[in-house]
């Protein structure tokens, strides 16, 4: 799984699986930058769901060669009566942000040769579907397909994969952003509990390491069995 001599681009990397995943690359020997719209510690500023920003990072950080978008939000709110304002705007982070880093990787990492490596950040709830969350699961559901077009675009200098988390211990999972109902769901697993954001980087860390060098176009599913394809 190492990773020395490569450098690589993490968004979301101010919280939760974003921060684990720029942790697990930099304990595999990357150099790593993270980036995220909360400013944190030695971190980027960028906004995913912003071209230009996402232009103006790739413009100041050394051309990478593993790049993980893991920025998103998520916002429960049943589809009756709601406000297409919460559907667009998980669109435009969560699938139009993960076009604009991809793209951005792609055009960066071509003048760098081949082995590149980008991985995007779906969600089970793409595969499932869910009450109350029909703007999250359609922006998901976007990143699964954005990823497979990607991946036959790309090949084979580049390597597109996903991965489709189940419930994972973050501030997203939490009383604040989910009702009780949605939370209860969360364990109903085969293995009976939610993820840590450690269990969730290490897939992304397969995903970006040499042992992953025939696999581009998957969407893989570290959610304790509540998906299986
Ligand atoms: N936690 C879960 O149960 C779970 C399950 C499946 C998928 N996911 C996905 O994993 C990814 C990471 O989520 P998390 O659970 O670590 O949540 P989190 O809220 O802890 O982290 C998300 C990060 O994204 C950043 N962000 C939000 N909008 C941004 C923007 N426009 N530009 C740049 N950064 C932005 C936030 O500031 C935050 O630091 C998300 O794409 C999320 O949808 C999470």
């Amino acid at each position: 799984m190492s990773l020395a001599g490569r450098i690589a681009l993490v968004t979301g990397a101010a919280s939760g699986i974003g921060r684990a995943t720029a942790a697990a690359l930099a304990e595999a020997g990357a150099e790593v930058t993270g980036a995220d719209l909360a400013g944190f510690a030695g971190g980027e500023r960028v906004d995913v769901s912003d071209e230009g920003s996402v232009a103006a990072l790739f413009a100041r950080i050394p051309p990478p060669d593993i790049v993980v978008n893991a920025a998103g939000i998520l916002i429960e709110t049943p589809t009756v009566g709601s406000e297409v304002d919460h559907f667009d705007r998980q669109i435009a982070v969560n699938l139009r942000g993960s076009f604009l880093v991809a793209r951005a990787a792609m055009e960066a990492m071509a003048g760098t040769g081949t082995n590149g490596r980008i991985v995007l950040v779906a969600s089970e709830l793409a595969h499932l579907g869910r009450a109350g969350f029909a703007g999250y699961c359609a922006s998901k559901a976007g990143v699964i397909g954005l990823t497979r077009a990607l991946a036959r675009e790309a090949a084979p200098g580049i390597l597109v994969n996903a991965v489709a988390p189940g419930p994972t211990d973050t501030p997203m999972l939490s009383p604040d952003t989910m009702s009780p109902e949605a939370l209860a769901l969360e364990t109903q697993n085969p293995m009976g509990r939610i993820g840590t954001p450690e269990e969730i980087a290490a897939a992304v860390l397969f995903l970006a390491s040499p042992g992953a060098s025939f696999m581009t176009g998957q969407t893989i599913c570290p959610s304790g069995g509540a998906v299986m394809l």
